[in-house]
């Protein structure tokens, strides 16, 4: 069954695998979106499920609440829990100060939420993630719909002003709509390629009519668990300044893969 899975999937899944050592019973933890954290949900809800986890999950979107419905994790919302003990979620980008671009999915807003609610962010990626400067990945930004034509063209002319090295804005399309986020919203992707001052970029953009925020994620993350296509993570962790090295075995989570 695992030899089905590609070697960006088996990254993905060590990442989900090994960060799930970090949760205890009786944490409140957030659930982020995308592949990565789908693969994370899994492993919470088997550990749930078979060894009798008790822990309540924060989705940070419709398809997470979904997922961890599905898999036996007791959902609240964040104003239910209101201060999380941690929130695991994916990445598009990440550098080696653990700041990050994410928001691929759409669902930046309530990750950045959830994530600001939490004594700990620990981020969950493949190797492929981690870059020397941020921009490379579109970063996105949510938008309100009313006006957002305008919104884009303030955003563009701001850039002028930035040290980037693109400065083009693409409204996100889902087939022949705009996309639309869970809060209604639309999602500008921003064709930087390289963010000098990510910092700065994160606050000026925010101040933008129309703008609901960015993609940058600057000081959230605490820990990066990095998997490997064969087996290997790394855990990351900017506070303690510490690196250790794992490899995670296949075989014994062969039934996460069952319905795949
Ligand atoms: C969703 C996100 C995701 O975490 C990010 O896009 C990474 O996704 P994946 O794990 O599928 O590569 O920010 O809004």
């Amino acid at each position: 069954m695992t030899g089905e899975l590609s070697p960006i999937d088996k990254a993905k899944f060590v990442a989900a695998k090994r960060a799930v050592d970090f949760i205890e019973d009786g944490m409140r933890v957030g659930l982020g979106t995308g592949s990565t954290a789908a693969w994370m949900v899994r492993c919470l809800g088997e550990l749930v499920r078979e060894d009798g986890l008790k822990i309540s999950g924060v989705p940070t979107s419709t398809r997470t609440a979904e997922l961890a419905r599905q898999v036996g994790i007791n959902v609240l919302t964040l104003d239910e829990a209101k201060w999380l003990d941690v929130t695991i979620d994916g990445a598009d980008e990440f550098d080696a100060d653990l700041n990050l671009i994410k928001g691929g999915g759409g669902a930046l807003l309530q990750e950045k939420i959830v994530a600001t609610a939490s004594d700990q962010m620990i981020v969950i990626a493949d190797v492929a993630k981690e870059v020397a400067n941020l921009g490379a990945f579109p970063l996105p930004i949510e938008v309100i719909p009313f006006g957002w034509q305008t919104t884009k063209a303030l955003v563009e002319e701001m850039l002028i002003s930035l040290d980037v090295l693109g400065r083009d804005a693409s409204l996100r399309m889902n087939g022949d709509a705009p996309f639309v986020t869970d809060e209604g919203n639309h999602i500008l992707d921003l064709h930087l390629n390289r963010i000098a001052n990510p910092r700065q970029l994160a606050l000026v953009v925010n101040q933008i009519p129309g703008v609901v925020e960015n993609g940058l994620f600057i000081d959230i993350c605490d820990v990066v668990v990095i998997g490997h296509g064969d087996g290997k993570v790394e855990v990351r962790d900017i506070n303690a300044g510490t690196v250790e090295e794992d490899v995670i075995d296949f075989v014994e989570s062969d039934n996460l893969f069952a319905d795949i």
